[in-house]
């Protein structure tokens, strides 16, 4: 905007800031009344915005000058205003997540009072340093860094099936992990990665585990599934190689690279444990060579909760040809008291919607994760500020809904049936998620 129509457009705005500060609604103004960027609105962008929105991030534009984010003003007031900016896709009220991306409502307010009021820069002096990002590490220097044996080349178009990548640890010894972080090498091409760590094959020849004495007593396992959301025999292609990638404990996408263990929890990786990468990418435009490292930091010592990754699944639905609102249900239940400390939903295109609510013995319901905009381009693990802790007995129930017509722009083929599978055209009801076990 040419600058006397801004700085009009600044006046106009005094005015009615003026108007509204005489008919008594100061209180409502989020801030001064006219916000300017220098003042205002750079430290919101640099809370909330400039970790994707710079030079290298993931974002298609920076937002860390006062001319980038004045460029962006029509663009940053449709994407905040409809609440697609910054993304996140559940709608439990604030304070819920301890990793939720969402302004605040004051935050929220006093861009849009920026973009209405001509976007004015205020006193340069004003606004903070800009934040400085390390262009490797995000975590600090890794205490193991773990990377894919051999480049992969991602190609200059084209749909890439999902990559599996195994990478040894040779960790010598069992080690509790604090946080993962991943670091793309071609940052443009990486979409997701998912991790898996599968503890070593005991060595061949091994004696089998001990038999239990005859008549001690078994335990029965932690947790208990719904048999008619499993497939008895899950449909094969004899063409597909067969994986054992062990449990998946980390989630990442662009923007979420780094998976922390809450404090006073660590993720056990076993010696001798291997790694799978599922690696999504996607083409770029002009050939690329991709070769993404993992970084671990480890706690002290054994923490005091062992955190754990789990996964529950149906595996056993359908969704017909063109049907546009197809629900999916699953669930697991906990024969010992067990907290749940983040929760990551998981299907493929067709998914719209997510729900978890918990059952407890005494029948009492509680909604725990609502999505309602299911997003398949973020793969976000919700982690609860306060863990959810279920008695014994209790389980939790998860519906996801699919949208398998051709209203569904995503969808690859709404003239198919569509089964459980790990390619994108397939489905699945996917939860994965972190917990800590109990007193027994
Ligand atoms: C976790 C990373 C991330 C964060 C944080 C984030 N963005 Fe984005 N933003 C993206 C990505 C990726 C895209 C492009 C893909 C898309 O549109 O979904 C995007 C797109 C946009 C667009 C363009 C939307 C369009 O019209 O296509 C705007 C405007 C925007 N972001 C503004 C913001 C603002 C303002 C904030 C902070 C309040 C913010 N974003 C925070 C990653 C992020």
């Amino acid at each position: 905007m040419p600058q006397h129509l801004s700085l009009l457009r600044s006046l106009a705005a005094g005015v009615v800031a003026g108007l509204t500060m005489l008919a008594g609604d100061a209180a409502a103004q989020p801030h001064s009344a006219a916000p300017t960027w220098s003042k205002d609105v750079a430290p919101i962008l640099y809370r909330n915005c400039t970790v994707c929105h710079r030079k290298g991030g993931m974002g298609p534009m920076p937002l860390v000058t006062y001319d980038d984010a004045r460029r962006s003003a029509g663009e940053m007031r449709d994407a905040i205003g409809t609440g697609y900016m910054p993304p996140w896709h559940a709608d439990a009220p604030h304070g819920t997540f301890s990793n939720d991306r969402r302004l605040a409502d004051a935050e929220k307010n006093t861009v849009l009072a920026w973009i209405d009021g001509g976007t004015p820069e205020g006193n340069p002096a004003d606004a903070p340093a800009a934040p400085v990002y390390p262009s490797s590490w995000q975590l600090g220097t890794p205490d193991a860094v773990l990377k894919m044996p051999e480049p992969f080349e991602v190609p200059a178009k084209g749909t890439i099936e999902y990559q599996y990548i195994e990478i040894p640890t040779n960790f010598t010894e069992d080690k509790w992990v604090q946080a993962i972080e991943m670091l793309p090498g071609a940052r443009e091409v990486v979409h997701h990665v998912i991790v898996y760590a599968r503890p070593p094959a005991p060595p061949a020849g091994a004696a089998p585990p001990p038999a239990a004495a005859p008549g001690a007593p078994r335990t029965p396992p932690l947790m208990f599934f719904n048999e008619a959301h499993l497939a008895q025999q899950e449909p094969r292609d004899p063409n597909r190689p067969q994986r054992r990638t062990g449990p998946m404990i980390a989630g990442m996408a662009p923007g979420t690279e780094i998976q922390y263990f809450p404090a006073g929890t660590a993720l056990k990786v076993p010696a001798g444990a291997v790694l799978t990468l599922q690696m999504h990418y996607t083409a770029h435009g002009h050939a690329m060579k991709d070769q993404t490292q993992i970084g671990f930091k480890f706690a002290d010592g054994p923490p005091a909760e062992e955190i754990r990754a789990g996964t529950f699944v149906n595996n056993a639905f359908v969704l017909p040809a063109g049907k546009a609102d197809v629900e999916v249900p699953s669930e697991v239940g906990f024969r010992r008291e067990v907290k749940i400390w983040g929760i990551l939903p998981h299907t493929h295109l067709r998914g719209k919607k997510w729900e978890y609510r918990v059952v407890y013995p005494d029948g009492r319901t509680e909604s725990i994760l609502s999505v309602p905009k299911y997003d398949f381009n973020w793969q976000t693990y919700y982690m609860f500020a306060k863990p959810v802790v279920l008695p014994a007995g209790a389980k939790i129930e998860a519906r996801a809904w699919y949208d398998n017509s051709a209203a569904n722009p995503a969808n690859p083929d709404p003239k198919i049936d569509v089964r459980w599978g790990d390619q994108t055209w397939e489905e699945m009801q996917f939860t994965a998620f972190l917990y800590t076990i109990g007193r027994p």
